[in-house]
């Protein structure tokens, strides 16, 4: 049985022994690296210094979500806008594998100039064990190279501290409640973000799209489970198809792309079963994204569990 508590004991004296210069984290917002930022904080202090990097594949506010988290949290807080950097980067590119890895080797760059800047030697992150089972881990084949694990360069000049490194998604939250922290119950959000919710070319126009989708999707779902309409997913997103479709809008021929949206339940992202959206609130997101944003003309809905399918679609 997990003991969040015997956890947090452990966690910071480990962090206290192993970190013995200042240290970086990259947060997030999400409940992992908000749970390793907060450990981090309470044992190393002013030595820790959290970067939010918005590298322009953020969910709709997430920057600023982020800043007033972390007003709270005792530690030395930096923003970095680096969205430019990361639409040049991905420019042309299609394939996730090489997406991932061009965010990840991008993240730890920015990384190490704040580092350098901060005289820092460590780099604690809140990667979980799914995230290094599914790249691969020691024996496995890689499913996909979460950014935080596969996408790591060879040659990097922080030591790596991962406090989470042996939980799952439960008992991080487990972590989270114990340390009060309002973040607890918040779905996972991938490192990489919406880049790997668009398929193709992540372009700036695409993001917007996507950003939006997103937006819509969480907003009905989380309105509809607070009228206890259904129960809230463990996950829910919309993804953007490079495919285009024909359809109308008023009397005008439409040739617009499609969005899936996507929504599972699951205990440890291991495996995942799609969620039975009732179809009234299928209809309403479909409704607003479609009238929202003419470049989209079709929404459908995945009902594909994991096997064989995964949670993101890239
Ligand atoms: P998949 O798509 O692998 O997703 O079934 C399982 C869970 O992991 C999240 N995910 C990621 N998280 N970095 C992360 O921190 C990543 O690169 C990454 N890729 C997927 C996904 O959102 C789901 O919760």
């Amino acid at each position: 049985m997990f003991d969040p508590e015997a956890f947090i004991t452990a966690a910071l004296q480990h962090l206290k022994t192993q970190v013995t210069g200042r240290a970086v984290i990259a947060v997030s917002g999400g409940v992992d690296s908000t749970v390793a930022a907060t450990l981090g904080a309470q044992a190393l202090g002013k030595k820790l210094v959290a970067v939010h990097v918005d590298t322009g594949y953020m969910r709709k506010h997430e920057s600023q979500r982020v800043r007033d988290l972390f007003r709270d949290i005792p530690l030395k807080y930096v923003g970095v806008d680096a969205a430019t950097d990361f639409y040049t980067a991905l420019t042309g590119v299609t394939n996730p594998e090489q997406k991932r890895k061009i965010i990840g080797e991008h993240f730890i760059r920015i990384f190490e100039q704040v580092a350098r800047k901060e005289n820092a030697t460590f780099l604690i992150q809140g990667t979980i064990a799914p995230d290094w089972i599914e790249s691969g881990g020691d024996l496995r084949d890689v499913i996909k190279s979460h950014h935080n694990v596969g996408g790591l360069p060879d040659h990097m000049e922080l030591t790596l501290v991962e406090p989470l490194r042996d939980l799952y998604k439960d008992e991080v939250r487990k972590v989270a409640r114990a340390l009060h922290l309002s973040i607890a119950e918040r779905q996972p959000f991938p490192g990489p973000g919406l880049a790997i919710r668009i398929m193709g070319e992540a372009t700036p126009e695409r993001t917007e799209l996507v950003r939006d989708a997103c937006s819509i999707v969480e907003e009905e779902i989380e309105k509809a489970a607070q009228m206890g309409v259904l129960e809230l997913p463990w996950q829910y997103f919309a993804v953007l198809l490079p495919l285009k479709t024909v359809g109308v809008h008023g009397d005008l021929r439409a040739y617009g792309y499609t969005v899936a949206v996507r929504a599972v339940q699951s205990l440890d992202a291991m495996t995942a079963q799609y969620s039975r959206i009732p179809h009234e609130i299928l209809e309403r997101i479909s409704t607003r994204i479609t009238n929202e944003h003419d470049a989209i003309n079709r929404v459908v809905f995945d009902i594909t569990d994991k096997p064989p399918g995964t949670v993101e679609w890239e």
